[in-house]
């Protein structure tokens, strides 16, 4: 039984008319049993304009901007979602923010908290930490994005190198809650899904009818957190997730229909450098998103160089798959209105500098 929050609603009901009760469907997708098992929470309507209303006593909406060069190149309408233009610079933060709400809520006196990260998570959390008063503990594997690293210290957080990728570091911190007593905020939670739900909330109703949107897969909350507002909202619009080839674990996982993990995850995106995939996210994609394109690191690279001279805008590697995939499908999205989540721009200086060349 995964925890279940105040407000949250099952995935199922906007999916049932796709399986039967008691089944497994079809094609294999998803053992549902109705009524008794609860395998997956998505916030409702609710839940989220509540989690916006929060999220703006810290930081305002991001806008969502259709740039024409980048129209001219895909040859779709484009709208950029800027989640580089938040505190922390990534779309992280709305998930920090409302998981502090919750915790802070649910638990009264906890000494402090951990996570693991590549460095976005580890912000919101440190960010979100520091608002409340309390101690942050965050892991990074070795050889970690310094500027990130650096951030994440400025924000007050105590810094631990460990493992070789963020599995081993999570793995690390999981092993460091235990014995610290500190409260673990793993990389995909309700509440996060929730809180970077509210990105999506604001570019669903800044921008209608909406063909498709891609969104980039590390361990999934963003891309949960859309397909919540999609179907909260009632729409069409298609959900399109999106890894690197360096680190395909959630493709691989969508087309064999159960988790797949990697022994790698090597890519310029380091904010979706997962290896090993989230069950319960893994489901709600499954059900929700279209399709997931893989991109490579070339791919990547010519999408960041693209958002820099169209837009002026610095995206990190993840921050930059979401123009990738769309470029990679452009002949399919010539002349539909699509959205891309421009979902961070920390990149550090030595790695942008020869992507720009
Ligand atoms: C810039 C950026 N984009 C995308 C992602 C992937 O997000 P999620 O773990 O919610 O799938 C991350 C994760 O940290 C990120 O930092």
């Amino acid at each position: 039984m995964i925890p279940v929050l105040p407000n949250f609603v099952n995935c199922m009901p906007p999916y049932l008319g796709r399986f039967q009760a008691g089944r497994t469907r079809a094609a294999g997708c998803i053992n549902v049993t109705v009524g008794t098992r609860r395998f997956m929470l998505l916030p409702d309507l609710a839940s989220l304009e509540a989690a916006a209303q929060r999220v703006y006593q810290v930081m305002p909406p991001t806008p969502q901007i259709c740039w024409p060069l980048l129209c001219a190149r895909s040859g779709a309408e484009v709208w950029v979602k800027h989640e580089n233009h938040t505190p922390v610079g990534a779309f992280k933060i709305r998930g920090g923010i409302i998981y502090m709400d919750e915790l802070a809520r649910r638990e009264a006196r906890i000494p402090g908290v951990i996570a693991a990260t590549r460095g976005n998570h580890g912000q919101s959390v440190a960010f979100a930490t520091a608002r409340a008063g309390l101690r942050a503990v965050i892991v990074v594997p070795h050889g970690n994005s310094r500027e990130k690293n650096a951030a994440m210290r400025a924000l007050g957080a105590e810094l631990v190198e460990y493992g070789r990728d963020f599995q081993e570091a999570h793995e690390h911190a999981a092993r460091l809650a235990e014995s610290q007593g500190l409260h673990m905020v793993r990389s995909f939670a309700p509440a996060l899904v929730t809180g970077v739900g509210t990105y999506t909330l604001e570019l669903f109703r800044a921008v209608a009818g909406l063909d498709a949107v891609y969104v980039p897969i590390g361990m999934g909350s963003g891309i949960c957190g859309t397909i919540a507002v999609r179907d909260a909202l009632g729409l069409r619009t298609e959900v399109i997730g999106v890894v690197a080839a360096g680190a395909p674990a959630y493709a691989l996982s969508f087309a064999a229909g159960r988790p797949v993990a990697t022994d790698t995850a090597d890519t310029i995106a380091d904010g979706v450098a997962c290896r090993v995939p989230d069950t319960e996210a893994l489901e709600v994609i499954r059900c929700g998103a279209a399709r997931i394109v893989t991109v490579t690191d070339d791919e990547i690279r010519a999408a960041m160089r693209h958002l820099f001279t169209d837009t002026h805008n610095i995206a990190e590697g993840a921050g930059a798959t979401a123009l990738a995939a769309l470029l990679q499908e452009a002949n399919t999205m010539r002349g539909r209105r699509v959205a891309v989540v421009l979902s961070g721009g920390n990149v550090d200086r030595e790695v942008f500098a020869p992507v720009l060349g």
